[in-house]
């Protein structure tokens, strides 16, 4: 914890695997003691900028709720109600926060203004959704593979549909940290960012383990341990929603591409909020391999791990 205090969270490239594994191993620890009742005060006297431009459930109850119920206090900022990028700088906005509180998070469209908050506010500062990436996200879903599966290393999950989409880049570099296999099926024109690619495949390497990405469902799902998939419309994106919808169609998770693993006990997984019938059926979200709201609740304890690891 000593050489993580003081970090900011803006993409899981700043984080080692042991690192991961310390953050992975504090968050089965405090929903453990949360289940039994026992709360550590561990925000006790601290505040935290809650900065949202676009719209959250999970992340800011998660954030809200984790470092409230641990003595924090949390400030919810809409885009709408402060000056940041209208009226004001992200770098001015980034350093009268930095004075005022103890942390920031922020949920946005660039990758640079998180960046730049973290530069200027002089804080650990979260990244709480871009469009480039979503780490907070990952913790939760790989504590989630980890209490369903036993182990992380070695497990192969698929991710079918927006291969360049926040979901798919932060699952790349998480996944490939870890040890888990880690196969995109998308079309071609949605196919990751080269760099993510590029760089998941070097972490891949260093912990034995493949990153792969292809069109072909049939292929792309073999052996699969966790189905993962993510809406093909993000937010922002909402002008390109009917050829989205038209491209992505043969990348639905249905229980047909669930046979296609040859894997019964699959675990289906999204980070929600899900579109029924378009990227996931009804029938696998509320199916016995979906464990999606395992995964939404773990939102909570992993983002509390971190805010404790890293403020
Ligand atoms: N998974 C996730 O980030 O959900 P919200 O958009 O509701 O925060
Ligand atoms: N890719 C989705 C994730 C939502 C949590 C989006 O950015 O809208």
């Amino acid at each position: 914890r000593d050489k993580l205090k003081g970090k900011s969270f803006l993409t899981l490239k700043d984080f080692s695997k042991e690192e991961i594994r310390y953050i992975l191993d504090t968050a089965h620890k405090l929903k453990a003691d949360r289940k039994d009742g026992i709360y550590h005060q561990l925000f006790k006297g601290l505040s935290l900028a809650m900065i949202f431009e676009k719209p959250s459930t999970r992340t800011r109850c998660a954030f809200e709720t984790a470092f409230g119920e641990e003595g924090g206090h949390p400030v919810f900022l809409s885009v709408n109600d402060i000056q940041l990028g209208k009226k004001e700088s992200i770098e001015d906005t980034a350093r009268v926060l930095g004075r005022m509180f103890d942390a920031i998070e922020f949920r946005g469209f660039k990758q640079e203004t998180v960046n730049s908050l973290a530069t200027h506010s002089g804080v650990p500062v979260f990244n709480g959704l871009t469009d480039l990436y979503h780490p907070t996200q990952i913790l939760a879903d790989l504590m989630t593979v980890e209490e369903h599966l036993g182990t992380l290393e070695g497990k192969t999950l698929v991710y079918a549909g927006d291969g360049r989409n926040n979901m798919a880049h932060s699952l790349m570099i998480g996944c490939a940290k870890m040890g888990v296999n880690i196969t995109i099926i998308s079309p071609s024109s949605l196919a990751p960012n080269e760099d993510v690619l590029n760089y998941s495949i070097e972490e891949a390497n260093k912990s034995n383990s493949f990153v792969k990405v292809t069109e072909d469902m049939n292929e792309g799902l073999k052996g699969a341990d966790v189905v993962y998939t993510d809406v093909w419309v993000s937010m922002g994106e909402e002008e390109q929603s009917k050829d989205r919808i038209s491209l992505l169609q043969p990348y639905q998770i249905n229980n047909n591409s669930l046979k296609l693993t040859n894997n019964s006990e699959v675990i289906f997984m999204h980070c929600l909020p899900a579109v029924r019938g378009l990227e996931v059926t009804n029938e696998v979200i509320e199916g016995s391999n979906s464990v999606v709201w395992d995964e939404a609740e773990n939102r909570k304890h992993s983002i509390k791990a971190i805010m404790f690891a890293l403020i």
